[in-house]
């Protein structure tokens, strides 16, 4: 395990940090972005019929209800990446159906979506995964020499933890994972691989981190000040917090390690 320089900073920085993300992404306001959009272009077509042809197709209509909404969201100060979600909404929804597909085929790709993001809304944690050479970087850290119990905050579809099953297999490895998909694949994976892993689904928020000497994060921005809270609260003193590629805001960590193009962030409790 590589030394780690004394967690001073860590512990004596700011007490409370603040995330610079709201707590809920605003899907209503998303909404009433597209809905006043379509209120706008309907607007128009009342209040000035001839700016607008009649035979004008389905397309046109979408790509003008798309410019709006993208002007609106702008207008109202909604974070740049949604502008071209905005954009493109109406227009490929309208391009969807002009492939004539049964209804079933949205449906599936619907519920495939649901079950691989579930609970994205809330969270603002996606899925993508750490890589092999983050993995490896990781198992480097675990303590030697004895045994030690690790978590992986949102597991995914588990390739951490049977990735450091594989490469050290004195630890105990529990994953714990929200989304239905990737638990399952954990699952299976944990049942397959090795009998040191174990995956729950759940919401990490709610399961106590202080029987874990090392706990493992790869989640988002939006989740690290609560995350740091709850590390506080409940983390055993001289447990390891590792976070890949995402800082916790005003709390320095005590030591960084490139693992290609990853950077592993660690605080000791
Ligand atoms: C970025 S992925 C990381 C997956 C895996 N840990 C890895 O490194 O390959 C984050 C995962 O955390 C899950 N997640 C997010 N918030 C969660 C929560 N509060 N409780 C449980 N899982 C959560 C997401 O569903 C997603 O699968």
């Amino acid at each position: 395990m590589l030394p780690l320089p004394s967690t001073e900073p860590a512990a004596a920085a700011v007490a409370a940090p603040e995330s610079a993300y709201p707590a809920r992404v605003p899907l209503w306001q998303a909404g009433a972005v597209q809905a006043g959009a379509l209120l706008a272009v309907l607007a128009l077509t009342t209040v000035v019929p001839a700016a607008v042809a009649v035979n004008t197709d389905a397309m046109t209509w979408a790509l003008l209800q798309g410019i709006v909404a993208a002007a609106l969201a702008r207008v109202l100060g909604v974070d740049t990446w949604w502008l071209p979600i905005h954009a493109l909404f109406v227009p490929g929804l309208v391009w969807a159906l002009g492939f004539g597909l049964p209804p079933v085929y949205a449906l599936a790709a619907f519920c495939l979506l649901a079950s691989l993001y579930w609970g994205v809304s809330r969270t603002r944690v996606p899925l993508f995964l750490t890589s092999r050479v983050a993995a490896q970087a990781v198992a480097e850290l675990l303590p030697q020499g004895r045994s030690f119990s690790f978590l992986d905050l949102g597991c995914g579809p588990g390739g951490v933890l049977a990735s450091l099953a594989r490469a050290r297999p004195a630890g105990r490895y529990h994953g714990i994972e929200s989304a239905p998909l990737p638990f399952l694949l954990a699952r299976l994976r944990a049942a397959l691989t090795a009998r040191s892993c174990r995956v729950s689904w759940g919401d990490f928020c709610d399961l106590d981190l202080g029987q874990y000497d090392v706990v493992y994060a790869y989640l988002s921005p939006a989740a690290m000040a609560e995350l740091w809270h709850k590390a506080r609260r409940e983390m055993r003193c001289g447990s390891l917090l590792i976070s890949n590629s995402f800082a916790i805001p005003g709390v320095p960590p005590a030591q960084s390690v490139e693992a290609g193009g990853s950077r592993l962030l660690l605080w000791r409790m």
